[in-house]
C-alpha cells in the first residue's frame, strides 16, 4: 500500500473512531443517544410511541408523532420513486446505474435533504450509504432517533459524474420530484445538507455559514404552510474539515431541530 492511501486509510479510521465517540456518546436523561428510538414504524408504517416515548413526551403539539394523518404519502412516494427510476428528464439519466428517490418514514417528522447520490448510492440505489451515510446515520442516533424514523433524500436523484457540482438545468428537471415528497410527507422539520441543499430550498445565494444555525422557511406548494428548514453542513464536509468546531456547529444546529420537535436534548 503507498504512503499516500496509509495515511488516508488511517484519517478514515481515526475519523470513524472520533465521530463514533462524537456522535454516539450523548446521554439522554441517562440513556445512552442510540439506546432508543422516540417515533418507531411498525411493519405497516404506522408510526406508534415506544414504552420509552411515554417518558420524553410530548412529541409534538399536533400529536403527528402518533397518528397518521396523511394516510396517502406511501402511495405518493412510491409513485414518485417508479418515475424517478426511469426517468431521463436530464443528462444524468444516461450516466447514472440507479436512480436513488430517497426513502424513510412516509410519516416522518424530520426529512433530510442532501445533495445528490455519490457512487455507493449511484451503485446502491439509495441515499446516503457511503462514508458520508455512516456519518449522517451517527447524528440521526445522536439526536434519539432511527434512521426509519425520518425521510432522507437529495435534490438531484442521480448521480453526478465524478461527484461534480449539480447544474442548474439538472436542479431545474429534478426539483420537482423532491417538491412532491415534501408535499407528500409534510415533515416539520427539514434539515439541510450543505450548500446546494440550502441554496436550492431557499432560493438563496448565501453562504452556507450564513443560512446555517437558525431555522428559516421552506415554502412548499400553494396554499401550504411553511415548513421550518435548519440548514447545517453536509456530512461529506464534516469529514473532510473534521475540526471540533465543525463539529460543534453542526450539533448545535441539531440540538436545535431536537427541541424544536419537543424531543429531549441531548446534552
Ligand atoms: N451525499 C449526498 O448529498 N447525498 C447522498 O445520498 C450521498 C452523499
Amino acid at each position: 500500500m503507498g504512503m499516500e492511501r496509509q495515511v488516508e486509510m488511517n484519517k478514515a479510521v481515526r475519523q470513524h473512531l472520533e465521530m463514533a465517540d462524537f456522535f454516539g456518546g450523548f446521554l439522554v436523561k441517562g440513556k445512552r443517544a442510540n439506546d432508543y428510538s422516540p417515533l418507531q414504524a411498525t411493519e405497516a408504517g404506522e408510526v406508534r410511541s415506544t414504552p420509552e416515548t411515554a417518558e420524553i413526551q410530548p412529541m409534538s403539539q399536533s400529536g403527528k408523532a402518533t397518528t397518521r394523518d396523511n394516510p396517502d404519502a406511501t402511495n405518493v412516494l412510491e409513485e414518485i420513486a417508479a418515475e424517478v427510476r426511469k426517468c431521463c428528464k436530464c443528462g444524468l439519466g444516461s450516466t447514472r446505474t440507479h436512480g436513488v428517490p430517497g426513502e424513510g418514514n412516509p410519516n416522518a417528522r424530520l426529512m433530510f435533504v442532501g445533495e445528490a447520490p455519490g457512487a455507493d448510492e449511484d451503485a446502491q440505489g439509495r441515499p446516503f450509504v457511503g462514508r458520508a451515510g455512516q456519518l449522517l446515520d451517527k447524528i440521526v442516533v445522536a439526536c434519539g432517533l432511527k434512521r426509519q424514523d425520518v425521510f432522507i433524500g437529495n435534490i438531484l436523484k442521480c448521480r453526478p459524474p465524478d461527484n461534480r457540482d449539480p447544474r442548474p438545468d439538472e436542479i431545474i428537471s429534478c426539483l420537482p420530484y423532491l417538491q412532491q415528497q415534501i408535499e407528500a410527507i409534510k415533515p416539520e422539520i427539514i434539515v439541510a445538507l450543505g450548500a446546494h441543499a440550502a441554496r436550492t430550498l431557499l432560493d438563496t445565494n448565501k453562504s452556507i455559514g450564513q443560512l446555517r444555525g437558525h431555522f428559516e422557511e421552506y415554502y412548499p406548494g400553494l396554499g401550504l404552510p411553511p415548513i421550518k428548514l435548519m440548514a447545517t453542513y453536509h456530512p461529506a464536509y464534516i469529514l473532510r474539515n473534521y475540526t471540533p468546531d465543525t463539529r460543534r456547529k453542526v450539533w448545535e444546529d441539531m440540538k436545535k431541530v431536537v427541541a424544536e420537535l419537543g424531543l429531549p436534548v441531548p446534552e
